[in-house]
């Protein structure tokens, strides 16, 4: 049941909770995201980093590191040469993949973590494979093109950078943005021309049986850079990020109006059943816990965005 009054501990000791769920479905295999779609991808992709130097972003919980322990006998005499650098915002996620992952990780040639958020690192072409796991939905409208022009700066030219999200909030996940596809691949062709990066994008919709739809996105580096800042083509990427962010809060906004009008209905009818008003009253704290995180990010809008 949501709370709006639980202390920070409260909510961390929650997620733990979610993050032990999670584990077990993943090994239950009934999460049809993981297996049908993140370990395929990635897979795919594996052959192409042996030798490589790998950049986890949003390393956090470690899918990554959980799929290439899966696959241990498939890779190895790899793993050795895979250079592997695990970037994330937050010293106790880091903390937790390098003790959980201890034996996988001395497997791979020195790998390194790196405790910054993204859009501080500034990375020049250092890197084969650049990937993004569940990480995008973390980030702000305020930031969103700073990790987007980061992550593709980060590449070497030749290249490739992998970006899997969601594009709905799962149930629980407030402090989050799903960003949609279009809006990342328009942020990207603000800032880089079709000469330096070409971008490739799959969706998978609810039918293919997740309960979320996500999106993969595969940046291929073609060029170095042609200049040595961007901050003309990052201001139009804020404008952007912006306005796709407008979009979703207006739907927000909307979308809470017409479950008041359907509950202020369900309310006034007497029913013996009480199962519809109790889906819509969930359903509208859980809709009010993301405008509250919306309308957050709306208020530090500056007309310097507006296009
Ligand atoms: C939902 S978790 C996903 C973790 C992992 N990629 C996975 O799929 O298991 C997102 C992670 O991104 C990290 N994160 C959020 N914003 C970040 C930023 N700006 N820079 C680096 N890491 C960030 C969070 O701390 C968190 O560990």
């Amino acid at each position: 049941m949501l709370d709006n009054t639980q202390s920070k501990d409260d909510t961390i000791s929650e997620w733990d909770k979610n993050a032990e769920a999670r584990r077990r479905q993943i090994i239950s295999k009934i999460d049809i995201s993981y297996h049908q779609i993140l370990v395929p991808t990635i897979m795919r992709l594996v052959g192409d980093i042996r030798k490589k130097r790998v950049i986890d972003v949003g390393c956090g919980n470690g899918a990554f590191l959980s799929m290439m322990e899966g696959h241990q006998e498939d890779l190895k005499g790899s793993l050795n040469r895979i250079k592997y650098f695990g970037v994330d915002k937050k010293e106790r996620n880091i903390k937790e993949i390098e003790s959980k992952y201890k034996e996988l990780l001395e497997q791979f040639e020195s790998p390194e973590f790196i405790c910054k958020p993204i859009e501080e690192i500034k990375y020049h072409e250092e890197f084969d494979f650049v990937l993004c796991i569940n990480f995008l939905h973390e980030i702000n409208p305020m930031n969103i093109s700073e990790v987007l022009f980061n992550i593709i700066r980060s590449l070497k030219v030749g290249g490739k950078a992998e970006i899997i999200d969601m594009e709905e909030l799962s149930e629980g996940e407030y402090d989050c943005i799903p960003w949609d596809s279009d809006a990342i691949i328009e942020i990207i062709a603000s800032i880089f021309t079709e000469e330096i990066c070409e971008v490739q994008l799959l969706r998978y919709e609810k039918k293919h049986g997740l309960s979320i739809p996500l999106y993969s996105i595969l940046i291929k580096k073609k060029e170095f850079l042609d200049k040595e800042t961007y901050d003309d083509e990052l201001i139009d990427a804020k404008k952007i990020a912006f306005r796709f962010f407008k979009k979703k809060y207006e739907k927000t906004v909307e979308e809470i109006s017409d479950i008041e009008t359907k509950l202020k209905f369900l309310l006034n009818v007497d029913r013996s059943d009480g199962k519809e008003s109790t889906n819509e009253i969930l359903n509208h704290m859980n809709k009010s816990m993301q405008l509250k995180n919306f309308s957050k990010w709306m208020s530090r809008w500056t007309s310097n965005w507006e296009e």
